[in-house]
């Protein structure tokens, strides 16, 4: 067993459940120390026990990613309890469906205050605690930043500002050390997701949808943002879509039996032609 008090700290915020704890869980494994943070508490202490870790490896802070002083006492106690911070993963996110004109106010303000001003808050509040360890910081965005899709106006719009807002950081704290990078997921079955689907007609998710990522493998993307060669790398988007940047919905769209796995199945590509 190594020394847990020599691991690197990491905070992860939507970690109770989700990408946001699949990446805890990574991350654990890569021996680190693991701050859980969600606005949910109920969600934490399940995410506790599926986590598993000893109690020296684990702590877990109720967060609201867009209030500043949910922040500032936060880190006050992970300050106070592991004596410093190595990374911060923003992953608390929402992604409400609306076009330009259906989209009003409320859902804009709403959707960028989690999605975008919560790292921003994130960053600004863990900085000077990652200035003095050299640390790192992974945003989680999507593959649609950059191939987006109808209906989801805010989210996009928050999702793009994420990657201007991972490069602008970058770029500022390089000389200080500091790596600020994004992983781009593609579609991920997580309880967030199932919601969302069933609520817009698809209520056997994830069935017929292919290539789907899962929660720990985008962990172990961001672990890569950890090892010697991730910290060589800085302002950067990874994609870890099974292709969705390149071939939009890359065969895992919910489609008709007959047209599903057109991309990935060669027998059905073939009939298709
Ligand atoms: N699931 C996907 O297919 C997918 C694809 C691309 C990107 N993403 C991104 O991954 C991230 C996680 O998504 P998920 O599917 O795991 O969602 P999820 O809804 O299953 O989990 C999100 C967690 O974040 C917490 N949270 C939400 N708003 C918060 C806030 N204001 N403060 C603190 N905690 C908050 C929730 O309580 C929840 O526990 C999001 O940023 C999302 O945009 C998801």
């Amino acid at each position: 067993m190594p020394d847990v008090s020599a691991m690197p700290v990491a905070i992860i915020t939507g970690s109770g459940q989700g990408i946001g704890l699949g990446i805890a869980q990574a991350l654990a494994h890569a021996n680190h120390r693991i701050v859980l943070t969600d606005r949910e508490p109920d969600r934490l202490v399940s995410a506790q026990k599926t986590l598993d870790l000893p109690p020296e490896q684990v702590i877990a802070l109720p967060l609201e990613v867009s209030d500043a002083a949910s922040w500032a006492s936060a880190i006050a106690e992970v300050e106070r309890h592991f004596g410093g911070l190595n990374l911060l993963v923003n992953s608390a996110g929402i992604s409400p469906r609306g076009t330009a004109e259906s989209t009003d106010e409320a859902l804009w303000y709403q959707t960028l205050d989690v999605n975008l001003k919560g790292p921003w808050l994130g960053i600004k509040t863990c900085l000077p605690l990652l200035k003095k360890s050299r640390g790192a910081i992974v945003n989680i965005g999507t593959t649609r930043a950059t191939r987006p899709m109808p209906g989801l106006f805010s989210y996009i719009c928050s999702k793009a500002g994420l990657l201007g807002l991972t490069q602008q950081v970058a770029v500022e704290y390089i000389s200080q050390g500091v790596t600020c990078n994004m992983v781009a997921p593609g579609w991920v079955d997580t309880p967030g997701e199932r919601i969302l689907q069933a609520k817009h007609g698809r209520p056997d998710f994830p069935n017929g949808v292919r290539n789907l990522t899962t929660s720990e493998e985008i962990g172990e993307a961001v672990v890569f943002f950890t090892t010697s060669v991730g910290r060589k790398i800085t302002g950067q988007m990874l994609y870890v879509d099974s292709g969705m940047h390149v071939a939009d919905d890359a065969g895992m769209i919910y489609l008709p039996e007959n047209a599903r796995g057109r991309y990935h199945d060669p027998e059905v590509a073939q009939r298709d032609q």
